[in-house]
């Protein structure tokens, strides 16, 4: 009987979310890094997170992380932003693989990218009250003026399908109109589904302000980290990655279809604990 040893850097990726958004942070990773494989968890039992506190954000995180831990990941991608602006430290603290968020590569893009130095933040009402966005940008930038904006109403409308149209122009409307006042030149999107209202959210901006979808940013980031960790894969392979979702795994696989861009063929129901 032969013993088959993965190398480390064969290794899956674990990417964890609150649900279905964070398949836009996949859907970049594949195209960024193609022979990566992934195992990905939806925490659908318990989204949204973007209306919870930061505590029990902070111990779902830690739940989610756990189960990626038992495919051996060698890295974990935290898709939401929710979780990234709540959770980075503790889990980092705490686990001791490499971890990439999505904060930092969407305020580093934001800050190399503004050219009167104010920049529009959108997400969740958690990471809104968080300040993640705005101390990261700071950190870059102390100069930089920051509006930031909680855009409940957009996780709904993008799970829904309703990308276009006069509803969510409205709603649009008035979430960005107090931005678009204080003449933000770059828009930060700080939440996984704000992506595929991008159209829309440009309509309103106007075409002059630069909007920031962190997704792409993140991959580059999740390239980087895996090439100075040499956990780069090895093979030129065609991955078998895995998806779990928490709860409700047919929804996951209707709604996921419209942010990972295609078909999700397996979801299987994931036992946290
Ligand atoms: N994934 C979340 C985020 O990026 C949005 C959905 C939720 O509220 O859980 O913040």
């Amino acid at each position: 009987m032969s013993i088959q040893i993965t190398q480390i850097e064969n290794r899956p990726i674990g990417i964890f979310d609150s649900g279905v958004g964070g398949l836009t942070v996949v859907k970049e990773i594949f195209r960024v890094l193609p022979y990566e494989e992934i195992v990905y968890l939806g925490d659908t039992a318990r989204v949204p997170y973007g209306t919870k506190s930061s505590e029990s954000v902070k111990r779902f995180s830690i739940e989610n992380f756990e189960f990626l831990l038992r495919f051996n990941v060698k890295m974990v991608i935290v898709a939401c932003n929710t979780a990234s602006s709540t959770s980075l430290p503790i889990l980092r603290n705490r686990f001791k693989i490499p971890i990439v968020g999505v904060i930092k590569p969407g305020a580093e893009r934001a800050a190399g990218l503004t050219k009167n130095g104010k920049i529009g933040v959108i997400g969740t009402a958690t990471t809104v009250k968080s300040k993640a966005y705005e101390k990261e940008i700071k950190r870059i930038c102390k100069t930089v003026k920051i509006v930031s904006k909680a855009c409940p109403l957009f996780v709904p409308l993008a799970e829904e399908g309703l990308l276009n149209g006069k509803i969510t122009f409205d709603i649009a409307k008035y979430y960005l109109n107090p931005l678009v006042r204080k003449r933000i030149d770059t828009l930060v999107l700080g939440c996984t589904h704000y992506p595929l209202l991008k159209k829309v959210i440009s309509r309103v901006v106007g075409k002059d302000v630069k909007i920031i979808d962190s997704a792409s940013s993140v991959a580059e980031e999740v390239a980087n980290t895996l090439r100075s960790n040499k956990l780069l894969s090895s093979e030129s392979r065609k991955p078998a990655n895995s998806f779990f979702a928490t709860d409700a795994v047919e929804q996951f696989v209707k709604v996921g279809k419209r942010f990972l861009g295609k078909k999700i063929s397996k979801v299987k129901k994931a036992i946290l604990s």
